[in-house]
């Protein structure tokens, strides 16, 4: 009891004292707190991760696959994820590992390979909503959408909600969205989600976007309450991978001897995916394995109409409504359906 107790407070010191937390050091000390049984054997289930071509996604696909998942790399350059995979396999010894390609700023990209997944697939237990990007340019997508914002929030929302039957199929099930701590630092824009007033920041644009990852979550919990799929965010870390490298090159440099290795910061991410806790709730942020505030100062606070407010606009920028799968259309009249009562609503 009293050792918990310090572990509770050390926990949290660490939490906020945000450099030594979101280092290796942090994870190091936490993790000597982790309980070994808590990774419960995933043989016989399936693990979706976007993003698995390096970093984070490979990290986390690895962990997947050690614990005896068949695992799915979502990744958009066939090279890059074959070699994802051959390293995943010779490391994990599970040979269930197979490449998805999907570019996922790409939304007609995204509904093919959704359709792909649940022809194929009879079940999935697992998503993680991986893939990120932080670009310095304002750049668009193929469907003109601003390029952070696509392939961080809009392609993963309409990927989501279009395996949600499947998700549902597997139930229990779980949806793990990586989002950072950047987020703190933002609260969203609802008038300009993709940052075309004035001069475009990419890292600002980058911590809304994963800002708007953790709202959603939110409310894919609250929408899917009651179906057996449940839904958290997570946020690594700081992590030694090529896309913080390239994405800051100056952080990372001053930051490099204290970066976590992509297999410490992706622990949560498979804890997430495969412990009995997380499992028990839903909605949630979570970092090295317990659940975190999602709002450091008052200000970045946001309301329940604004979280629905940005539920609609990705609604209608990903072309939610008119992807829906047949089967899977709410009834007539279903606009007054409360939300929790139609989950692919
Ligand atoms: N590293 C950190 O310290 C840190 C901290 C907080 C949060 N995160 C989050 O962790 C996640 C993983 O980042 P990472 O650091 O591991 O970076 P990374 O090494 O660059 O990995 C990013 C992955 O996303 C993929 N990707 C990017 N755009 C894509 C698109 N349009 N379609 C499909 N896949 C796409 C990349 O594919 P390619 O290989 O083809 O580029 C790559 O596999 C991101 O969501 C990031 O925001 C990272």
């Amino acid at each position: 009891m009293y050792i918990a107790s310090i572990g509770s407070l050390l926990d949290t010191i660490l939490d906020r004292t945000v450099v030594v937390g979101y280092t290796r050091a942090g994870y190091r000390l936490r993790s000597g707190m982790f309980n070994p049984d808590d990774l419960e054997p995933m043989d016989g289930k399936v693990a979706l991760v976007t993003g698995a071509s390096s970093g984070l996604g490979l990290a986390a696909a690895e962990g997947f696959a050690r614990l005896g998942a068949a695992v799915r790399l979502l990744a958009r350059d066939e090279r890059r994820g074959e070699g994802a995979r051959a390293e995943i396999v010779a490391r994990s010894g599970n040979g269930d590992v197979r490449v998805d390609l999907c570019d996922l700023s790409d939304l007609e990209a995204v509904r093919q390979f959704a359709e792909r997944l649940r022809q194929e697939l009879p079940r999935l237990d697992v998503l993680v909503n991986n893939a990120g990007a932080l670009v310095s340019e304002r750049t668009l997508s193929p469907d003109g959408i601003e390029l952070t914002f696509a392939t961080n929030v809009v392609g993963p929302f309409l990927l989501t909600n279009l395996l949600v039957p499947l998700l549902q199929k597997g139930a229990p099930a779980r949806i793990v969205n990586v989002s950072s701590g950047g987020m703190y630092t933002q609260r969203v824009h609802l008038d300009d989600l993709q940052m075309s007033d004035g001069e475009f920041d990419g890292p600002t644009a980058y911590a809304r976007s994963k800002r708007a990852e953790v709202m959603l979550t939110e409310t894919w919990a609250q929408r899917l309450g009651g179906t057996g799929v449940v839904a958290h965010a997570m946020h690594p870390g700081w992590v030694d991978t090529p896309g913080l490298k390239s994405s800051l090159p100056r952080f990372y440099r001053v930051t490099k001897p204290l970066l976590r290795t992509p297999l410490q910061g992706a622990d949560t991410i498979v804890w997430l995916g495969a412990a009995p806790e997380p499992g028990r709730s839903s909605g949630g942020f979570w970092h090295d394995r317990r659940q975190r505030p999602t709002h450091r100062v008052p200000w970045t606070k946001e309301t329940p109409e604004e979280r629905e407010r940005l539920w609609a606009e990705c609604e209608r920028l990903s072309g939610w409504y008119e992807s829906r799968p047949e089967g899977h259309r709410p009834s007539v009249g279903s606009a007054q359906t409360p939300p929790d009562a139609d989950p692919n609503r």
